[in-house]
């Protein structure tokens, strides 16, 4: 297990990374922007794979890299489905699994500090982002923050984990680095209470200043998604051009999300199913070659279309033809009514 725990001093951010093994895939937990460069660099120097990016929510104290680092590396982005970002390349619910080869991350929703916060859960230790800091918890004064929340919460979800269960916080002040449950129940000055309306009591009067950075950072992280269109410029095909003539003939759609999310929402009829990723594996296959050769063409999509884009871009660069996505992806194809196939 590789496991790095990374500070940006500026911020004061903790950001995490995680991988089963060198030479394999990589995640990371709350990237700072200005350290991107400084990420690349290790997961170089660790021979890892960046597939997935993760905002626990959305920073008001410093820009994210989640958008550059899937610039970068073409890396999926995640945060929680309350999230208000307009686009990340996958959103997750309680109790989600997210996965990477070796590396299985439980999803908390642990809202108070702002309503999408969450908390993710790895075997003995838990990274709870501005939720539950070593002594300390985050502010829930803006971002539609709510102490009740946040004390049902800390409460009544992360103090219920294991009393020797590692916290890894989002944020040190102090210089801490790590903590674990049974000494924040001990230690934790604002959890020495009775009840949630104690709790509430104690963050409505914190009268802290907004963070420096809260007027450029809280703008700029609600936009993470593939932004230059000119940057990106890869064939497209509209979901209201492909529903004027469904069924469509000599089109193969290729779905390139995740089992969980076609399972949940279900798929377009008659796809095949190749997650991104690994999607490339699919061109290789015989059946792909055939379908090929009488000039199909392969229409790919996910669940907003950004995933979707760069999947088109890689498979021009691996020199596939007739290949585009569908902008918006499977939502919105469910937003225009299109036919769902339920997979189970
Ligand atoms: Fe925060």
């Amino acid at each position: 297990m590789l496991f790095r725990q990374l500070f940006d001093k500026t911020s004061s951010t903790y950001t995490y990374l995680l991988a089963s093994r060198r030479g394999g895939e990589a995640l990371l937990i709350d990237p700072v922007f200005e350290q991107t460069q400084r990420y690349l660099k290790l997961l170089e120097e660790l021979d890892l794979k960046l597939v997935k990016v993760v905002d626990t929510h959305v920073h008001a104290d410093h820009v994210s890299a989640m958008g550059k680092l899937r610039d970068a590396t073409r890396c999926v982005t995640v945060m929680g489905e309350e999230s208000p970002a307009d686009v990340v390349s996958l959103r997750v619910r309680d109790n989600d699994k997210l996965t990477i080869e070796g590396v299985s991350l439980t999803a908390l929703h642990t809202p108070g500090h702002t309503i999408e916060s969450y908390s993710f859960l790895m075997g003995d230790r838990v990274f709870t982002g501005d939720t539950l800091l070593i002594r300390g918890t985050g502010r829930t004064d803006f971002q539609n923050g709510d102490p009740y929340d946040q004390y049902h919460s800390i409460f009544d979800r992360l103090l219920k984990l294991p009393d020797n269960t590692l916290v890894y916080p989002g944020h040190d002040y102090k210089g801490d680095t790590v903590s674990t449950i049974e000494e924040e129940k001990a230690w934790n000055p604002r959890l020495q209470v009775r009840s949630a309306d104690e709790y509430a009591e104690i963050m409505n009067n914190l009268n802290l200043a907004n963070p420096a950075m809260m007027d450029v950072a809280v703008p700029e992280n609600l936009h993470p998604g593939l932004r230059s269109s000119a940057q990106h410029r890869v064939p497209v095909r509209e979901v209201a051009d492909i529903l004027a003539g469904w069924p469509l003939k000599g089109c193969r759609f290729i779905d390139i999300r995740e089992t969980s999310e076609r399972r949940r929402y279900g798929a377009i009829p008659g796809s095949i199913h190749a997650p991104y990723g690994h999607f490339d594996q699919y061109f290789k296959s015989s059946e792909a070659l055939a379908a090929r050769e009488n000039s199909d063409c392969f229409l790919l999509y996910c669940a907003v279309g950004e995933r979707s884009t760069l999947a088109v871009e890689i498979a021009s660069e691996l020199g596939l033809t007739n290949v585009s996505h569908i902008p918006g992806g499977f939502t919105a194809w469910m937003n225009a009514g299109g036919p769902v196939e339920e997979i189970s």
